[in-house]
């Protein structure tokens, strides 16, 4: 039956919940939003359904397509089912076009187009605020072996390389995301925690609009709206109109 039987972890934005089949977890979306660290904290009407619902998707699309992931399925409106792992202490970041720290590390405008697409890796540790790291800080760190920390980023260009051509036939421009990998009970590593607003920046194709968190880390309004349009143009048909995007200035607000 795959009954919630205790809660193993709970992050900003999630609660992972333990079930009677020993592999399989229930991830739990929240509307709960922080940013900065946790230093700005606040809710996103219907937040964590459309991160369940967008995560689905996304999970299935790359199943489909020879990326091994942690996604069974979803359970209710909010909640994901997916095998157990321990997480790999590591943020994978692939970006396409220039936006938020990369922006400001190297004193580039936002949406300066990345050629080729940069791999960056973050150490997960909330206490450190999560600091950009290299190969030889992961060898030091012994979070994963030189072979493993390859596979990642190369199955995070992969993810990227099938991600932008089906989120264009969407109307949205992936800008840059941020992937996280676990170990499952066999010691293989799959792709795990979630891919949605919260995690990806995607831009409307003609106008520009943000469409993920940056509305809430920056203040921009129409947090929800925008979480909303990204789902229904996942689950619509191909390259839908371009409804409730697309209004005012595309980079409004974007110091
Ligand atoms: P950054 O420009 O702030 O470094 O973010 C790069 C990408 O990673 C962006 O798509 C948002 C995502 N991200 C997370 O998912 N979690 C985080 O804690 C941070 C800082 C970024
Ligand atoms: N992980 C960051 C925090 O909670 C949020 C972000 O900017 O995505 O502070």
């Amino acid at each position: 039956m795959r009954a919630v039987t205790r809660l193993l972890y709970e992050g900003k934005a999630k609660q992972v919940f333990a079930t009677d089949e020993r592999d399989v977890v229930r991830i739990h979306f929240k509307d709960d939003a922080t940013a900065l660290d946790g230093k700005k904290r606040g809710t996103i009407e219907g937040k964590g359904a459309v991160n369940a619902r967008v995560s689905a998707v996304f999970f299935e699309y790359l199943a489909g397509r020879g990326v091994a992931t942690h996604y069974l399925g979803m359970a209710g409106d909010r909640d994901l089912l997916a095998r157990r792992v321990t997480i790999i202490p590591l943020e994978v970041v692939v970006r396409n076009v220039a936006a938020g720290s990369l922006a400001k590390r190297l004193g580039w405008e936002e949406g300066r187009p990345v050629a080729p697409p940069i791999v960056e890796l973050y150490l997960k540790d909330d206490a450190l605020g999560d600091p950009l790291i290299n190969h030889y800080h992961v060898r030091a760190l012994a979070v994963a072996s030189d072979g493993e920390r390859q596979r990642l980023e190369e199955t995070a260009l992969a993810v990227n390389g099938l991600l932008v051509p089906f989120l264009s036939r969407k109307g949205l421009r992936l800008i840059d995301f941020k992937l996280e990998f676990g170990r499952d009970a066999g010691g293989d590593i799959l792709l795990a925690d979630e891919l949605s607003p919260d995690t990806c920046r995607l831009w409307d194709s003609d106008s520009g609009y943000r469409m993920d968190k940056d509305r809430f880390r920056r203040d921009l309004g129409g947090v929800a709206d925008a979480y909303q349009e990204v789902l229904r143009r996942l689950e619509g048909g191909e390259s839908d109109a371009v409804a409730g995007a697309g209004r005012g200035d595309p980079q409004a607000g974007s110091a």
